[in-house]
């Protein structure tokens, strides 16, 4: 098992590269299955979840793989008419995205048997959304052993109206909408640009939707699909991530690729937290301030501020001058980095959802462990500024949405690398 060996106190300066977006890719990927032949997929981040839904693809008999022989950055999906349309438990309790497959296997192949995800560290995450919005189509929906099982002769078009906004719930449920038979209106849907872009994709195999990216998404059902070539979008997340990067460490990086109008939000608290945020170059670029100002953070739904950033704003908050609160309103259970950045030295109270950071001068270098993914991006933000030697165990979390985030920060200057930790 590796770990991420890190000292602070380095100001990173230069240009970083932002990868593929995990959270489009994900989605992406599966909707191959709603046309026979086979999609090819470029910029696709090399990630463990991203290995984990090749993997699932290719149990159910698709050819899935990254021609890595070639382009390491491109995936081809093979999908002939001989699927098994399932996707095991062994699976999708590694990765709760697997159950992306489940609205293009019931749309395409009129059943599927998919394990339900279970729990998650970061909250108790159901999937009733996206089971409503099946049923809402005209799927007959069972849960036995563990698992979903879902049958259609054919879908129908129908109004699905989401409860709560969800992301794969909104995704899943778009991914079947588009072979139903007529049209669908869905309500109430997440507007994140991972949406968008499968929106994009879906559009490009010959799907008809619109809306994609606001609350409303319509979709006119159609006979059939053709399979696609697709590069996928910059990882907003990432570019976040290298953002606070820059500003922790009092430097002055451009990352490349970013797209500000998907990151609106996180600039506006870096700005309002004193950094300079400037578009420029096909990127954004951000420098820090002599001092940083504490600012408060409620995460929402997209164009909110993501919780997906909210562990990364807190390591930002814990060194700058004041006191921040911070609300986690979409996760119930995302403060696991908190113990960790105690042991750094952080002053952090925790009351319900809402975290007070009271900024410090120093934080001090020492073992840590990562809980979940942006959790750990969290622990090594703070390691950038800590004083001395900061150890970041566990870091397959970080693997699983970072494509070696270590070497990036290094080539900006960062005292960091991964080692083999001692079993
Ligand atoms: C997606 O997860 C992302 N994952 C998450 O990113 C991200 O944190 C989340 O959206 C919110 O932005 C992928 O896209 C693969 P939700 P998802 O359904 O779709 C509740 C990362 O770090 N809910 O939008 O699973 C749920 O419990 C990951 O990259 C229901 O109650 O999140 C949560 O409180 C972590 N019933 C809220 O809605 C449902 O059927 C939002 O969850 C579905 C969701």
């Amino acid at each position: 098992m590796d770990k991420i060996v890190m000292k602070g106190g380095a100001e990173l300066h230069g240009e970083v590269v932002v990868s593929g977006a995990k959270n489009a890719a994900l989605p992406i990927l599966a909707s191959a299955l709603l046309a026979d032949g086979t999609s090819t997929f470029r910029n696709v981040p090399d990630l463990a979840d991203v290995a984990t839904m090749l993997k699932v693809l290719r149990t159910m008999g698709c050819g899935a793989e990254r021609l890595t022989a070639r382009k390491k950055d491109v995936c081809e999906v093979g999908v002939n008419g001989h699927i098994t349309p399932e996707a095991p438990y062994d699976l999708v309790k590694t990765m709760r995205a697997s159950v992306l497959v489940l609205g293009p296997l019931v749309a395409r192949f009129g059943r599927a048997r998919v394990s339900m995800p279970g729990g998650c560290a970061i909250g108790a995450r159901p999937i009733d959304q996206h089971l409503k919005g099946l049923k809402a189509l005209g799927a007959d929906i069972h849960l036995t052993e563990g698992y979903v099982e879902a049958r259609a002769k054919q879908l129908k078009g129908g109004t699905v109206n989401f409860d709560v906004i969800t992301v794969t719930g909104t995704e899943n449920v778009l991914m079947a909408a588009v072979l139903a038979k007529g049209r669908t209106i869905m309500e109430n849907c997440a507007r994140e640009p991972e949406i968008e872009e499968l929106a994009r994709v879906l559009n490009k195999m010959g799907a008809r939707i619109e809306g994609a990216g606001t609350s409303v998404i319509t979709v006119e059902g159609v006979e059939g699909l053709k399979p696609v070539e697709h590069a996928i979008l910059p990882d907003r997340i990432e570019a976040g991530t290298l953002l606070v990067a820059a500003a922790i460490s009092g430097g002055n990086v451009l990352v490349k690729h970013a797209v500000p109008e998907h990151l609106d939000a996180v600039m506006d608290k870096l700005r309002e937290a004193g950094c300079t945020l400037t578009a420029e170059a096909g990127g954004i670029r951000c420098k820090a301030p002599r001092t940083l100002t504490s600012v408060n953070i409620t995460t929402t739904e997209h164009p909110g501020f993501p919780t997906d950033m909210q562990a990364q704003l807190m390591a930002l908050m814990c060194v700058s001058q004041g006191t921040s609160v911070i609300s986690e309103n979409i996760f119930e259970n995302r403060f696991m980095h908190v113990p960790e950045l105690h042991r750094l030295g952080a002053d952090i109270t925790i009351q319900g959802h809402t975290a007070v950071v009271k900024g410090v001068k120093h934080l001090s270098g020492a073992p840590v462990m990562a809980t979940d993914l942006r959790a750990s991006a969290s622990l090594i933000l703070a390691g950038l500024r800590a004083e001395g030697r900061t150890d970041v165990s566990r870091v397959y979390h970080l693997d699983r949405g970072y494509e070696r985030l270590e070497r990036k920060l290094r080539a900006l200057g960062a005292d960091i690398r991964r080692v083999k930790a001692k079993a």
